[in-house]
């Protein structure tokens, strides 16, 4: 049997973690103040860093005859939580603690605990544009001539924060609102008419695109976790190839499309057919209330949806998936704060084409699933740009509803297939064998393959 698989990549050349990372986070609303006050907390010992594969993950090394496994942070060098200092932005000038409050996620108990230090998070003045988030109106917003003198402002605003905060390196993972859909026009095709635009204040060029500039020309690592249109820009990414600089995107996997993508797959995987999925969600958080806004809602359909049509492939499997009626629905109802309930109704079809219908009723908790979510894409973008990755991190689809792949590349959305991703890079950062699940080698096949 030819030898197909499973050799041992040499060991990536990364650069130690050494010194303090700052986590920066456009947005300092729910998910990045649950996500300050939740590393505060783990750092003093009063809770666990539950849902966070970069603390509590595990991943086998080597043959399974070894019984090998560690934890991430124990053989690939992450930034340990101790090391890291969060800062923002917002267009309100709350301080950390005041937002967490506001945000009635976490209780007031654990949120006294953190308070000295969440209060001591001020948000830096941002850019924003109403035209993008109808919903909101602040005051604590940057001005400038143009959309390159916000830019610029941006990029002294990371230096300043770096400096002041004795920091060697810093990541940026956008938590703020999502912006009404807009998709690429000429200004987002090239590096050159991006810059142009900004000079010019083209009015198609939204905040969120500004930050991911100012970040990408920073070499700061920048994850979108909305799935505002920003580093998805091809400007943007021809942008992040020349610097030097990795990237990701797009809108935190969290809730209702993180079960999507473990059942789709699941059904698909043993051919079953798909009739409909029907989707409905209340909220009422902040999130819930921007996202009333149809433009908005429009980005968030998209990403949503766009998951589905790749795993139920209508043109691999025209007899299962030719017609599926996907709806996708979020509704602001405020009572329920940032607990979200989420509903799914699945009719399936099996042999024969009988039908059956699965139900799912999501009970979550939005920014408690969103916090860990972000903290691992904050600490592996930080050990891509140190593994001197550069441009779109494939690897971290796991934590995305709708990542970003090079034109031409079906995305990946099956979880189980993304993790096996993650952990193969991981892996492979560590000079470890790649492993294809073959296992071939137990049963006497090839000695030294597929392990
Ligand atoms: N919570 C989840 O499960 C989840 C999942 C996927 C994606 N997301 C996305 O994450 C983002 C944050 O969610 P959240 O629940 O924390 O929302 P939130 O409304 O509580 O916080 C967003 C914050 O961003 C601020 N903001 C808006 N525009 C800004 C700008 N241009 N610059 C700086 N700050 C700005 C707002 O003032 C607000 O404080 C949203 O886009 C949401 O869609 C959340």
């Amino acid at each position: 049997m030819a030898n197909t698989t499973s050799t041992s990549p040499k060991k990536v050349t990364i650069a130690p973690a050494k010194g303090k990372l700052a986590i920066l986070t456009p947005g300092m609303g729910a998910v990045a103040t649950t996500l300050y006050a939740g590393v505060l907390a783990v750092n003093k010992g009063i809770a666990k860093p539950i849902g966070s594969h970069t603390q509590m993950g595990k991943v086998r090394l080597g043959k399974r005859t070894e019984n090998r496994y560690a934890t991430v942070k124990d053989f690939v060098p992450t930034a340990n939580l101790k090391d890291v200092v969060f800062g923002g932005w917002d267009i309100f000038p709350e301080n950390a603690y005041e937002a967490a409050s506001h945000a009635k996620v976490l209780e007031k108990d654990l949120l006294e605990q953190v308070k000295d230090e969440l209060s001591k998070i001020k948000p830096m003045k941002a850019v924003f544009d109403q035209n993008f988030v109808k919903r909101l109106e602040g005051k604590h917003v940057k001005t400038g001539k143009t959309k390159m003198d916000l830019a610029e402002q941006l990029r002294q605003d990371i230096r300043d924060f770096l400096k002041t905060n004795g920091c060697d390196r810093a990541v940026m993972v956008w938590c703020a609102s999502t912006e009404v859909y807009t998709p690429a026009t000429a200004v987002h095709q090239s590096v050159k008419a991006f810059e142009e635009g900004l000079r010019n204040n083209d009015p198609s060029i939204s905040p969120s695109q500004i930050y991911t500039y100012a970040a990408i020309k920073e070499r700061v690592p920048y994850a979108n976790g909305s799935p505002s249109l920003s580093v998805e820009m091809p400007a943007l990414q021809e942008l992040a190839n020349e610097m030097g600089c990795p990237i990701a995107g797009s809108d935190f996997k969290t809730g209702q499309t993180l079960i999507k993508t473990v059942l789709a797959p699941g059904l698909r995987n043993r051919q079953l057919g798909v009739a409909g999925w029907y989707s409905t969600n209340i909220l009422g958080n902040r999130d819930g209330e921007v996202l009333d806004d149809p433009g908005s809602f429009k980005a968030k359909e998209v990403s949503k949806s766009g998951v589905l049509e790749d795993i139920f492939s209508k043109e691999q499997y025209p007899d299962l998936y030719s017609n599926i009626s996907h709806v996708v629905r979020i509704n602001y109802y405020p009572p329920r704060g940032d607990n979200k309930e989420g509903w799914d109704n699945i009719d399936i079809f099996g042999w024969l084409g009988y039908p059956m219908q699965i139900k799912v009723n999501f009970l979550c908790r939005d920014s408690i699933l969103a916090a860990p979510v972000a903290l691992d894409l904050a600490l592996y973008m930080d050990l891509a740009g140190r593994a001197n990755m550069r441009g779109i991190q494939e690897w971290l689809s796991f934590y995305l509803k709708a990542p970003i792949v090079k034109p031409g590349l079906r995305p990946e959305h099956d979880l189980s297939v993304q993790l096996l991703k993650l952990e193969n890079t991981l892996r492979f950062f560590a000079g470890e064998e790649l492993i294809n699940h073959l296992g071939l080698t137990y049963y006497g096949v090839d000695e030294g393959d597929s392990l």
